[in-house]
């Protein structure tokens, strides 16, 4: 299975951190943020994967990260002239995925669990697309789930009121439809092309599965406190395996 990193978009959050810096390179305690969604691809056995950046930064992602051999990996590269949202993104990355299923994965997002055996077991499903929860305190932040029964009934986007505490992480495994489906999208009322969207569909087609994290996660472009917290304990967990 091949992987996507997503990291275009603007960083507005973190200005003035981001007016100059992308903010997929900020240093997240000893490496750039950058370099945990590439580890936790890796780590699940995915190497083949395409980095797509915005306009403007793609020459300091091939600087830094070359052809991928220093993380055992093969990087293939795409821009994306504006930041239209994350399923734009996405769509981009049609020709790579080549009719292939894809894990993909935001590039400022930091998970500390495996996703190998989650990654297997999407494999195993063979039509549809997994997506992964976390509970956390501030899900008005995130895309939140609805969960019956095991079964995820909807998601919605930066909720005022969620129905849940089950926020919706950066990391998401889709079969070939998505594809089409994203040429089917409509700009939402902040004009991005909403995952989402994407989301709600297999949801919709009843070939949505999901998985709860146990694991720390991190969306580390959400807040300055999410970037701090996030560098914090990546040290500590760093120094704990030594
Ligand atoms: O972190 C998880 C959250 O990420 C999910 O819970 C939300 O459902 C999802 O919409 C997303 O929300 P954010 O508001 O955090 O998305 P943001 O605009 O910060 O974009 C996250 C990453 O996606 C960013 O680091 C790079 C990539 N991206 C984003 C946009 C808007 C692109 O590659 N292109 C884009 O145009």
């Amino acid at each position: 299975m091949k992987g996507i990193i997503l990291a275009g978009g603007t960083g507005t959050r973190l200005r003035p951190l981001t007016q100059v810096m992308n903010k997929h390179l900020l240093p997240v305690y000893d490496r750039p943020m950058i370099y945990y969604p590439i580890q936790t691809l890796t780590e699940a056995g995915i190497t083949d994967i395409m980095i797509v950046s915005g306009k403007g930064h793609a020459g300091g992602f091939l600087e830094l990260l070359q052809s991928g051999a220093q993380f055992g990996a093969r990087f293939s590269y795409g821009v994306q002239d504006a930041a239209g949202g994350i399923a734009q993104a996405l769509g981009l990355c049609e020709d790579f995925a080549d009719g292939g299923p894809v894990a993909v994965i935001l590039g400022d997002n930091i998970i500390f669990d495996s996703i190998k055996d989650a990654v297997s077991d999407f494999r195993r499903q063979q039509r549809g697309a997994k997506i992964f929860l976390k509970e956390v305190p501030n899900p008005q932040s995130f895309g939140v789930a609805e969960v019956h029964a095991g079964k995820i009934v909807g998601i919605e986007e930066k909720p005022k009121n969620p129905k849940t505490k089950l926020a919706v992480i950066g990391l998401y495994c889709y079969d070939a439809q998505v594809w089409e489906m994203v040429k089917t999208l409509k700009p939402s009322a902040r004009g991005e092309l909403e995952i989402t969207d994407v989301n709600n569909f297999y949801i919709q087609q009843g070939t949505m599965t999901y998985e709860i994290l146990e694991g720390w996660w991190g969306d580390g472009g959400e807040s300055f406190e999410s970037l701090l917290q996030a560098g914090t304990l990546a040290a500590e967990r760093a120094k704990s395996q030594k």
